[in-house]
């Protein structure tokens, strides 16, 4: 890995009720003492404040996993970007492809949702990746392309070393189907690229996180790929056992 710091971040998704979320953390704090990844918890927003609390006084940050771009107004069901602040996070996963495809989100929305995370103060996740259909008709770049572009539109060039970006192939997403080392660095690599044309400098330093069925068996080889700067776990950060290994293997 080069010398960006390593984020890995657990992506509860629709796990985890308020006790669920603090023992949780009670056993993760232990375990990744010796860690010098940044480590992010992204719980449901009910438990995101008793997880902002449970790791209180520790370096681990917590992440909702969606937000709004306007900043309050007759958007019901919504949560804004002061919204989460107030309650204690410090990131936002944004685009998930699980938003994407079951709940419509869709580019232009996240046009207009990463600068407002960025500019309220919270390092958004913003996550891209081909479905399997698109890769098997070669469509891998220009998917990550179109993505890309929209997600980072409107964010200057002297912020976007301010973003996470984390590449999840659709295919691999809760499948156990991993992509190789070699598909992750490749599709992780492209996506710096796409940055470089915007702003080399920004490109050295964005961290480009790979996610889709990281294990602890497979986080050492995805980890040690100099374009992969970290994870985001899904199925195997619901075990602060098996995420401490994910953590640990970061370095
Ligand atoms: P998974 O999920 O690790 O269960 O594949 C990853 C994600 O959706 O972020």
């Amino acid at each position: 890995m080069s010398e960006r710091t390593p984020v890995i971040a657990a992506n509860w998704k629709m796990n985890k009720t308020i006790a669920e979320a603090r023992e949780f953390c009670e056993a993760l704090l232990p375990a990744i003492r010796e860690s010098d990844a940044e480590v992010v918890v992204c719980p449901p927003f009910l438990s995101l404040p008793a997880t902002v609390e449970a790791l209180a006084g520790s370096d681990v940050g917590v992440a909702a996993q969606n937000m709004y771009f306007e900043p309050d107004g007759a958007y019901t069901g919504e949560v804004s970007a002061t919204m989460l602040l107030d309650a204690g996070a410090s990131a936002v996963v944004l685009g998930h492809s699980e938003r994407r495809q079951l709940f419509n989100e869709t580019d232009e929305a996240l046009a207009r949702t990463v600068p407002v995370a960025l500019a309220s103060g919270l390092l958004p996740i913003l996550c891209v990746g081909e479905t399997g259909e698109e890769r098997d008709r070669d469509e891998t770049d220009r998917i990550l392309r179109r993505q890309i572009d929209a997600g980072l539109s409107r964010v200057p060039a002297e912020r976007l070393a301010d973003v996470v970006v984390a590449y999840e192939p659709v295919w691999a997403i809760g499948t156990g189907k991993v992509a190789t080392p070699e598909q992750a660095e490749d599709a992780c690599g492209f996506v710096r690229a796409l940055v470089a044309s915007r702003d080399e400098s920004a490109a050295e330093r964005i961290r480009i996180l790979y996610g889709g069925s990281v294990k602890p068996a497979n986080a050492v080889e995805l980890l040690g790929r100099e374009e992969i700067d970290g994870a985001l776990v899904g199925g195997a950060a619901l075990d602060p056992g098996d995420f401490a290994a994910i953590v640990t293997a970061a370095g």
